[in-house]
């Protein structure tokens, strides 16, 4: 029963990864692997420490600034809206607090100060269009404001474009 948990924990530590910056990114990956091959064909009894892939997962670092935790709660709410556009659902309350995206501290090293700006200024306006936009309008305007998450990404921490990549909606 105990393999559950580890294989788990590897998996977090996979998909801290893929939504980190990049930049440890060879450090880690090598070290993931042994997480997920030993725990297999453990018998029940064997309680393998937890401790080692709990470290991986802390030796990752995953950024905790105020505009690390902003993204996460950014994509969780990409992810939900394409849903929720694609289904012809209602849209979330307005995400007021993505308004701080100008002021929210960033992990240091991680902005490029010079070039933020213009993007967080052409993000929050298709955000707001979104809002604005007729139904049959908004996978257009959703997939502009996904766009723009990738325009920033391409200047600066690159790791997160490969999920950003997916969750563009096919055009109707
Ligand atoms: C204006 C530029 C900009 C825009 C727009 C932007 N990002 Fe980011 N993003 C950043 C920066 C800079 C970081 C690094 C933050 C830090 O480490 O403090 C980041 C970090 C992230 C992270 C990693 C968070 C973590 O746990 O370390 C993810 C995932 C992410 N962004 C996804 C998105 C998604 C999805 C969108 C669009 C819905 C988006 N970003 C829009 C600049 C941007």
């Amino acid at each position: 029963m105990s393999h559950v948990p580890i294989a788990k924990l590897g998996f977090i530590a996979t998909l801290l990864l893929l939504l980190a910056c990049g930049t440890r990114k060879q450090e880690t990956a090598a070290i993931v692997p042994p997480a997920t091959t030993a725990p297999v064909e453990e018998p029940p009894a064997v309680q393998p420490p937890p401790a080692e892939p709990v470290t991986i997962v802390k030796g990752d670092a995953p950024a905790t600034s105020e505009l690390a935790l902003l993204m996460r709660a950014m994509t969780a709410f990409a992810d939900s809206t394409r849903l929720r556009v694609a289904q012809g659902q209602e849209l979330l309350p307005f995400p007021e607090k993505f308004k701080t995206l100008k002021t929210a501290e960033a992990t240091p090293g991680m902005k490029d100060p010079k070039v933020f700006d213009a993007y967080d200024l052409a993000w929050l306006h298709h955000l707001d269009a979104l809002y604005k936009a007729p139904e049959p309008e908004r996978a257009g305007v959703f997939n502009t404001l996904v766009q723009t998450c990738a325009g920033c990404h391409g200047t600066m921490c690159p790791g997160p474009l490969v999920k950003i990549k997916k969750l563009g909606l096919p055009a109707r």
